[in-house]
């Protein structure tokens, strides 16, 4: 490049101003879930307060037009008329984190809901952070014991591995969340519960969990009823929450119920600022944030800790077409598939382990271990493929040794897929349970 060419772009840049940051403005409509506010130029993603006619309420930033900046109020709105105005709520950015943050419930915003006075927190960290470079993390190499037998046995999941939880409502996954949060062998457990009904936070806090249970425990609750900010940023705090405790070294379990809902808010979010509907009416951003959320668990560099991820993915009507199912699937290191035909017929958990599939598993376990698990799942779908001639009295014992097999060792594969809501089985039980099971199978 010439000199004369680099210092008239020089000369141009400097004729560039930056614009001013400016602060105040008011309200020129407001419809739907959204504000327009001219005069405010404030960064996207910035917190505001807008006078209202019996006090305040606060919104943020979450587009511009030309003149515009859209906002989303944060809590319910009322009381907003055409010219309220909009001020900039100068608030320290970032979530407040601190040890102080175990044994409690808080909002998405790090504020408690379980009335206990204040969290004490020791520093502030940015709830959106740059991705964790992929060739400074650790690789996922050893087993991560859950306390679920047909997870730990047959479809192990390694520590930092991200898992997917595919399921229809009212098939067991809040149950199944629980029963990890007990038993998993994790320094801290960190749940998000979004989108779910209020009740349904309320009994997974008090009925799954015992106070001592939940002395390491992290609970954060953005309920169906709240906007959908508050939803997204239920489950952007708990991935903050346990990046905190990843960073001081410890091995987190990180359960979020659920990723559809956080897909569904941030629809609910583009739709409303005016982005085209694109995939079965989700806008190109959900498909953006999705990856962005779940590539900030697993293992950290070689002094952090690690993130051990299950994301509850909801099938509607048990379709695992639906696109946020299919994004899914693509981003995160497998799937556990809860059927609803095995919880219909009392099978708990009802992991379809035809279905599921861990990824990492060839990678953390022993060459025994792999094979065991191998000969169980023939076995087993062995007597699915041909359960109906089985039950129907069509099929003759005797025909094929194969099936015979699979008809006498299908009551003890059941008992090995199946579990008490309390019951707590480490790892290395489950795999004795199994190596006793796969002893009696044969080589196949
Ligand atoms: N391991 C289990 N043992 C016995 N019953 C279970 C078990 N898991 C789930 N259930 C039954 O299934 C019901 C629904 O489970 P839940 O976890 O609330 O479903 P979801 O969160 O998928 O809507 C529970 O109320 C319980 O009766
Ligand atoms: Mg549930």
């Amino acid at each position: 490049m010439t000199t004369s060419l680099l210092s008239h772009l020089q000369q141009l840049q400097k004729q560039v101003p930056t614009p001013p940051v400016v602060a105040a403005g008011k309200l020129v409509r407001g419809i739907g879930l959204t504000l327009e506010a001219v005069g405010c130029q404030l960064p996207v993603g910035s917190q505001c307060m807008v006078q209202t006619v019996d006090g305040e309420i606060e919104a943020e930033v979450v587009g511009f037009g030309e003149h515009i900046t859209y906002l989303m109020p944060t809590e319910a709105v009322r009381g907003i008329v055409p010219g309220s105005r909009v001020l900039p709520l100068n608030r320290e950015s970032g979530l407040a984190v601190g040890l102080g943050l175990l044994g409690r419930v808080i909002d998405g915003n790090g504020q408690p809901l379980d009335g206990l006075g204040p969290v004490e927190s020791t520093t502030r960290v940015p709830t959106v952070k740059p991705p964790i470079n992929p060739l400074t993390r650790r690789p996922i190499d050893s087993p991560m014991d859950v306390g679920v037998r047909a997870i730990n046995a047959l479809n192990t999941v390694g520590i930092g591995q991200r898992m997917g939880l595919f399921a229809g409502s009212g098939v067991g996954k809040s149950v199944l969340l629980g029963m990890m949060t007990r038993g998993a062998k994790a320094d801290v457990v960190v749940v998000g519960l979004v989108g779910e009904r209020g009740r349904e936070v309320k009994e997974f806090i008090h009925d799954i969990l015992t106070p001592e249970e939940r002395e390491r425990a992290v609970v954060v609750a953005a309920p169906a009823d709240t906007s959908p900010l508050m939803r997204l940023k239920g489950c952007e705090t708990a991935v903050t929450v346990a990046e905190y405790f990843r960073d001081q070294g410890m091995n987190v379990l990180l359960l979020i119920d659920s990723l559809t809902r956080y897909a569904m808010a941030q629809r609910e979010i583009a739709l409303a600022v005016g982005e085209p509907p694109a995939t079965k009416g989700y806008p190109p951003s959900v498909f953006a944030r999705l990856p962005a959320l779940v590539e900030r668990a697993g293992n950290g560099s070689e002094n952090q800790g690690s993130i051990t991820a299950f994301y509850t993915v909801l099938t509607e009507g048990d379709d695992l077409q639906d696109p946020i199912a299919d994004a899914a699937r693509a981003i995160l290191d497998g799937h556990i598939v809860l059927s609803r035909q095995l919880a219909d017929s009392g099978h708990y958990p009802a992991i379809d382990i035809e279905a599921s599939i861990s990824r990492v598993m060839p990678q953390v376990v022993s060459e025994e271990h792999l094979m065991q698990a191998r000969r169980v799942r023939q076995v087993y779908s062995t007597y699915q493929q041909n359960k109906d001639l089985i039950t129907l009295g069509a099929y003759t014992r005797g025909t094929d040794p194969r099936v015979d097999l699979a008809i006498n060792a299908e009551p003890a594969i059941n008992a090995l897929l199946q579990q008490g809501m309390k019951q707590v089985l480490p790892y290395d039980e489950s795999l004795a349970s199994m190596a006793q099971l796969a002893g009696g199978l044969g080589k196949g």
